[in-house]
């Protein structure tokens, strides 16, 4: 699994970059502006290992579980921000070659951190939502994940390079979630799965009526040539913020497809 081109620049000299991003656009970007924010998502995401809080377990292994039950050979995740679908399923399929793409920086040295590292990993982000001294002590070396920075519209794969694609709480993000779709089918192998997990949680009003109802989203998934494997609405993901417990639920919907293309 190679990239189809040259990285435009080095984050910390060892992550690529496809979709450089100034410094202005990093401060105003909610993933991006500080090393705060993977600090929470890693205490979001790996809440089970710090906290023994299993809130956002029912989505990881959801995910997790059908990535494995395909074997595949060359897997993407897609706006893999701290990266747990990637430390949960590398170890287990050691030959498969793993890419985690994100667009921010800062998700994608977390990423490497966590997946490519051995130091622990200190997180004074939590110490404002009540958890202070906290370390993530259980990094991984994980020699088949690579990751780089790059933009989900714009994946800097030739076509037909992947059997797996993820895209977990992701799909809203994005300002062109039909745009992203196609990129996700490009990079896929005939016969490949795309594997989708979102809360719906858009914020501009087309989706909600082009793209959010069932029967125009599988109109569109068929339309891209995707075979429908399991389609479910109501997973919770529920997102602990502090130390009280407070927490932000979404309903995420899920969508196993095959590529028929
Ligand atoms: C809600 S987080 C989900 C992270 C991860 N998939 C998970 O489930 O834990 C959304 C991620 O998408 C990334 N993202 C947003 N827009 C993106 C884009 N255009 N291309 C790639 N990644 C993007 C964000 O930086 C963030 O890490």
């Amino acid at each position: 699994m190679t990239f189809d081109r040259s990285p435009l620049e080095w984050i910390d000299g060892r992550i690529p970059v496809f979709a450089p991003c100034s410094a202005a656009d990093r401060a105003n970007s909610r993933y991006d502006r500080d090393f705060n924010v993977p600090d929470v998502y890693t205490g979001i995401a790996y809440g089970h290992r710090l906290f023994g809080d299993g809130s956002a377990e029912g989505l990881y292994r959801t995910m997790s579980a059908l990535l494995l039950a395909s074997a595949p050979k060359t897997v993407l995740d897609l706006g893999c921000g701290v990266g747990r679908v990637l430390y949960d399923c590398a170890p287990a399929l050691p030959e498969t070659q793993f890419a985690g793409l994100d667009l921010s920086y800062n998700m994608c040295r977390r990423s490497v951190q966590l997946l490519n590292g051995l130091d622990p990993i200190p997180l004074p982000g939590l110490e404002r939502w009540g958890r202070p001294n906290i370390v993530f002590s259980e990094p991984r070396q994980l020699p088949n994940v690579k990751i780089a920075q790059a933009s989900a519209l714009n994946l800097p794969f030739a076509p037909l390079t992947f059997d797996l694609v993820l895209a977990t709480l992701l799909l809203c993000r994005l300002p062109d979630p039909v745009a992203g779709l196609a990129q996700m089918i490009r990079v896929l192998r005939p016969g490949g799965r795309l594997l989708l997990a979102t809360p719906c949680g858009f914020n501009t009003a087309e989706p909600w009526s082009q793209f959010v109802p069932p029967e125009r989203l599988r109109e569109h998934l068929s339309i891209l040539g995707l075979r429908i494997d399991e389609w479910f609405e109501n997973l919770t993901y529920r997102e602990v913020i502090d130390a009280h417990g407070n927490a932000h639920d979404w309903r995420v919907r899920v969508i196993a497809t095959t590529s028929l293309v």
